[in-house]
């Protein structure tokens, strides 16, 4: 099993580096492909780079660590080579203004998860996880002990969940699902309410407390 990581930025290169912390191999690719390398060569031996088209052609699962435009543009031109795949999407629709305010880039009532799962060819199966916290708090609270930080997903098909649920225990984290494509804007900034902004001021949650706010109840697909 291996797992594509196209952009190696803040996401990109925590992800990895918690992959392969657990065992799991990875391939990075990055549009400068000397920035993949030299993460690559940190990493050690399950750790290779590539080419962005060989990094997704040689993977099972495929992390798009890029911001929505960047994704978008990216799922258009290799769009063949990710029909078979699980294709993960840690993306927010926000942008920064020029007093580093976060804005929202879609209109209230659309999540990046369903622009981005529109977009993907039939036969890929989308989830959304690895981006419900920021960046610093991915690096730093994975393997919390006593009890580990929750990393909430939404998957479309069981392919995709099951996929998942191993990456994020490998990266350090219980996984929790909140539901289908059609719940992603849940976990997603500015206006999530599960998460990291949202929930429990910042503090990364529990599966105890995980649950708690993503009642049994509520549809899960
Ligand atoms: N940072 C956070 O705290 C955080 C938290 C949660 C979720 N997220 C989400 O995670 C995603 C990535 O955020 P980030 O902070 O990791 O961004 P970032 O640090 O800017 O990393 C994005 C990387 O993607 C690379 N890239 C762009 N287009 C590419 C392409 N066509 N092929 C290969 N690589 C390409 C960029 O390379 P260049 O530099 O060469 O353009 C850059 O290294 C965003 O959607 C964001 O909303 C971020």
């Amino acid at each position: 099993m291996t797992t594509a990581i196209i952009g190696v930025g803040n996401i990109g290169s925590t992800v990895a580096r918690h992959l392969v912390g657990g065992g799991e191999s990875v391939v990075l690719a990055a549009r400068d492909e000397s920035r993949a390398k030299v993460l690559a060569k940190e990493l050690g031996p399950l750790a290779r780079a590539a080419s962005v088209e060989d990094a997704i052609a040689g993977a099972d699962t495929v992390i798009l660590a890029l911001w929505l435009d960047q994704m978008r543009e990216l799922i258009s031109q290799q769009a063949a080579r990710l029909a078979d795949k699980v294709v993960v999407d840690p993306s927010n629709p926000i942008a920064f203004d020029e007093k580093g305010q976060i804005t929202r880039t879609l209109p209230d009532d659309q999540s990046a998860g369903s622009v981005v799962a529109a977009s993907l060819p039939s036969g890929a199966h989308y989830v959304k996880a690895f981006g419900t916290l920021s960046a610093d708090t991915l690096a730093s609270v994975a393997h919390r002990e006593p009890k580990r930080a929750v990393l909430f997903y939404a998957a479309a098909d069981d392919d995709a969940a099951t996929t998942i649920e191993r990456l994020i225990r490998a990266s350090g984290f219980d996984p929790l699902k909140v539901g289908g494509v059609a719940d992603a804007g849940r976990i997603e900034a500015p206006s999530g309410d599960l998460h990291q902004f949202a929930l429990n001021n910042g503090e990364p949650v529990d599966l105890d407390q995980a649950q708690a706010a993503v009642p049994p109840s509520r549809p899960t697909s």
